[in-house]
């Protein structure tokens, strides 16, 4: 049969490419640009010595921030209070592309190179699940033929050598890495000591802001639909406009000073305990921006139940669960809230820190008139001794209660 890998160019996908076959597959790759820093065209020569029967490179950064980073945006999902989901937000879209791929060559079989222990063989392989139900998975880190066999570093090597694959040169990391254009996460090898500090050169994705520049940039950065629309720089008038265009931008402005590193433990959906670090420059500024233009727009209950749906969306997502009737109407009813989330929000960028400076927009909720000490507005101050009062009823209840509770 015909099995559709997903490939990575490196030494692990590399080995289970010859493996699957030496099992007697037709193996097409299908690697996916989803704007880390590979040389593509160099991992297309290597899957082609290797006798891949067909190749696949896509370009899906479009797609991944449009359809992927957006609702994140919109949600200001975050996993566990600090992780913002950059590789858990990449497997939809790159499982996606590979069902397509699979249902287009008359491919039964998909693989990949995640681990038995990890979130991402649930998010791929749920995702391939639910967009082509008959497919069979081929995940070789689970069949005890391939990784007892391959039991560490080592025995891929031997195995490269012997059958003609490139052989990585440079030592490799004593850690492991995902990359895309959201973040660089960083897990395993040294890191696995939770007292471990990271060493100052793991970071690939930003610059220590211990060495950063001592100017802020300054920007401007305008929502729609609770998106961004346009980013324009007030340091130096330079600004981009299309979804891409406009986290590149604010990947760089991120990265060139420090923002958006963090080291923590989270809880694995399979159910342990992993540290990780990820650095996420774009979507941090992204992160604070959308907050507070939300928190001008959007009105206080539709942004608590909002929240409590973010909570749950962001779980869905760390979990795999992309495509499901769940995740599917948690993101209708956060794309209905973000309707007005709309205007412009001025920011500095500085030290690894993002500092508000203000903000405006057509649909604010803001009203100065109401809100101000200098004028009375359309308000009458008595009203507000009823409103204390009537709310004091349950708490004077309540001591009353306690307090003949107390002398019995
Ligand atoms: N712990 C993060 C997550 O579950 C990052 C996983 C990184 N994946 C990898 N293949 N290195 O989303
Ligand atoms: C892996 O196990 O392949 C990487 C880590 C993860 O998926 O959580």
């Amino acid at each position: 049969g015909t099995v559709v890998l997903a490939y990575s160019g490196g030494l692990d996908t590399s080995c289970i490419l010859v493996w699957l076959k030496e099992q007697g597959y037709d193996v097409v790759v299908f690697l996916a640009n989803i704007g880390q820093n590979e040389d593509f065209e160099e991992a297309r020569k290597k899957a082609e010595t290797l006798g891949a029967k067909k190749i696949f490179i896509e370009d899906l950064r479009k797609e991944f921030v449009e359809e992927f980073i957006w609702p994140a945006v919109q949600a200001n999902a975050i996993y566990e209070d600090r992780y913002l989901l950059g590789t858990s937000i990449a497997r939809p879209c790159i499982a996606r592309r590979q069902v397509d791929i699979a249902k287009q060559e008359g491919a039964q079989y998909i693989s990949h190179g995640a681990t038995g222990k990890g979130n991402d063989q649930i998010r791929f392989e749920l995702t391939c699940y639910a967009l082509y139900p008959g497919v069979k998975i081929i995940a070789p880190w689970r069949m005890p033929e391939f990784y007892q066999r391959f039991q560490g570093r080592k025995d891929l090597m031997e195995y490269a050598k012997k059958h003609g694959i490139a052989v990585p040169v440079t030592p490799k990391d004593p850690w492991s890495m995902d990359a895309n254009l959201m973040h660089i996460s960083y897990e395993s090898g040294i890191l696995e000591n939770p007292k471990n500090h990271p060493p100052k050169s793991i970071y690939q994705m930003t610059k220590d802001p211990e060495t950063s520049p001592n100017i802020p940039d300054m920007l401007e950065l305008e929502f729609k639909r609770g998106v961004p629309v346009q980013v324009i720089s007030l340091t130096d008038r330079t600004s981009a406009q299309s979804p891409l265009d406009i986290f590149t931008f604010l990947n760089h402005i991120g990265s060139k000073h420090g923002v958006g590193r963090v080291d923590i433990v989270e809880n694995r959906f399979i159910g342990m305990k992993s540290r990780g670090i990820y650095e996420t420059p774009g979507g941090t500024i992204l992160r604070q921006a959308h907050l507070d233009i939300e928190a001008f727009t959007l009105d206080r209950e539709v942004r608590k139940i909002k929240q409590s749906l973010a909570v749950q969306f962001s779980e869905q997502i760390y979990n795999g669960f992309w495509y499901s009737p769940e995740c599917d109407f948690v993101r209708h009813c956060i794309t209905r809230s973000q309707e007005n989330v709309e205007g412009k929000v001025q920011l500095s960028v500085f030290k690894g820190t993002i500092t508000i400076l203000g903000r405006e927009s057509p649909k604010s909720l803001y009203n100065e008139m109401l809100v101000s000490m200098d004028i009375l507005g359309d308000y009458d101050p008595c009203d507000a001794s009823g409103f204390i009062k009537i709310s004091a009823v349950r708490l004077k209840e309540f001591h009353r209660l306690q307090k003949m509770a107390d002398l019995k």
